[in-house]
């Protein structure tokens, strides 16, 4: 399932770090950007490149939101579910989000474009309530009315 480059860089990986187990978290990133999520079949390869058990790979794999075991849509909002974000209104606008979106928390857009997803602390207390949109763009203050102007932007790219 993994191209011969990234198991070849996996393996590269595996070399560079005294503990083995090291290399499991860069070699997760490796395989999910080649294949979206990282699946049973792409843990194993993982876990016997690296020399860790299945065990390892796969509670590393879960216990961090940037992985997911599970496909994911185009674009991914990460939407802060704690209690600073929470006082700030986060329950309404999560509502909103799932009203407008048509889908759950955790769950998939039916056109595959937006997955939405409940986060812990988010980093951004200061400016709640926050989203992280796919893992790289902090949306803070956050408004009833910037969630719909952000839901159409990635609706529409
Ligand atoms: Fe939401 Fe910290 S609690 S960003």
């Amino acid at each position: 399932m993994l191209s011969e480059k990234t198991i070849n860089d996996i393996k590269l990986l595996a070399t560079k770090y005294p503990d083995k187990r090291s290399a499991l978290m860069p070699a997760l990133h490796l395989a999910q950007k080649e294949i979206g999520h990282l699946p049973d079949a792409v843990l194993d390869d993982i876990a016997e490149i690296i020399g860790v058990s299945r065990t390892e790979a796969s509670s590393v794999a879960t216990f961090y939101t940037m992985y997911t075991r599970e496909p994911r849509g185009t674009h991914t909002i990460f939407f802060c579910n704690d209690l600073p974000c929470a006082l700030r209104g986060a329950d309404e606008m999560l509502e909103q989000l799932e009203h407008k979106l048509g889908c759950k928390a955790g769950q998939t857009t039916a056109d595959g474009k937006i997955t939405l997803r409940e986060a812990e602390c988010l980093g951004g207390c200061d400016h709640a309530p926050v989203a992280l949109i796919d893992g790289a763009e902090h949306q803070s203050d956050l408004t009833l009315e910037k969630l719909d102007a952000l839901v159409a932007r990635l609706i529409n790219s």
